[in-house]
């Protein structure tokens, strides 16, 4: 079975749209939009993706604004199987991939356990193509060997919080932090007690792929304090490769 299979009738397709950009959608996910009877739409899905959709096709918003519309997963995952049971060509748009912090096996769960035909479309995430995009690669030879992505949506010391910080820090990978910087002052106060070096390069980088990309660079100390300007979504990278944000950014400035 292909990504590019023609879309049934009662069955559903999780498409990762990617970090924000339409450029940035797969083949397969476009050709899912431009099938779809009915579109459930992140607030993080690439808005100019929906042009691709047919013009009679059902485009349901269910954002999850933190601040904002907030619609239930359990109510997403609802109208999944309701659209499908009612033999409508169902397109799930998320941003990023899906399956990285986009609780996009829940949605596949409530399908399968519905009976619902279901495949996935795997989107480009943002954990690696918005470094990627302000000129950070989260890996480069003979600098750094791997990446940890992480959630900073729970600060260090919440219950809920099971990350381990001085694993992070000993394993000698960049950490790319999702969902982190409200709580960027607290998850930085860890890395540095756990030994992280004070000068380790770090850099922010706010609504990657869209017009007003912003990248701020500061040293893990400070990094926090300069993440104070972003606007989300923002994804922060902390490690030796955060340095080649410097890099980019002058052709970025006149280009
Ligand atoms: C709930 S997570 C979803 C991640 C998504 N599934 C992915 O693979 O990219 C949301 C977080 O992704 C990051 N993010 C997503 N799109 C972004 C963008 N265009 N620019 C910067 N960060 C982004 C931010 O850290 C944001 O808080």
């Amino acid at each position: 079975m292909g990504t590019l299979e023609t879309l049934r009738p009662g069955s559903v397709v999780l498409v990762g749209g990617g970090p924000g950009d339409a450029g940035l959608m797969t083949v397969a996910g476009r050709a899912a939009v431009e099938q779809a009877d009915v579109l459930l739409v992140d607030h993080l899905a690439p808005a100019d993706a929906l042009a691709w959709a047919r013009p009679d096709a059902q485009v349901v918003d269910v954002a999850k604004l933190p601040r904002g519309t907030f619609t239930p997963q359990e109510r997403i995952n609802e109208l999944l199987v309701t659209h499908a049971r009612a033999g409508h060509r169902v397109v799930r748009l998320k941003g990023g991939d899906g399956f990285v912090f986009g609780r996009g096996m829940e949605e596949l769960l409530a399908c399968t356990e519905a009976g619902i035909p279901v495949r996935v479309v795997p989107g480009v995430s943002s954990s690696v193509a918005v470094p990627a995009l302000a000129g950070i690669p989260v890996t480069h030879r003979g600098l750094v060997q791997g990446f940890s992505v992480i959630s900073g949506h729970v600060p260090p010391g919440h219950p809920d919080n099971r990350l381990d910080y001085a694993g992070l820090v000993a394993s000698r990978t960049t950490l790319v932090v999702l969902m982190g910087v409200k709580h960027l002052p607290e998850i930085t106060a860890e890395l540095l007690a756990h030994g992280l070096d004070a000068d380790t390069p770090a850099a922010v980088v706010a609504r990657g792929g869209h017009p007003d990309q912003q990248v701020h660079s500061a040293p893990l100390a400070d990094i926090a304090t300069v993440a104070l300007a972003t606007v989300a979504p923002a994804v922060t990278v902390i490690g030796e490769v955060a340095r080649f944000a410097a890099v980019l950014a002058p052709l970025q400035e006149t280009h």
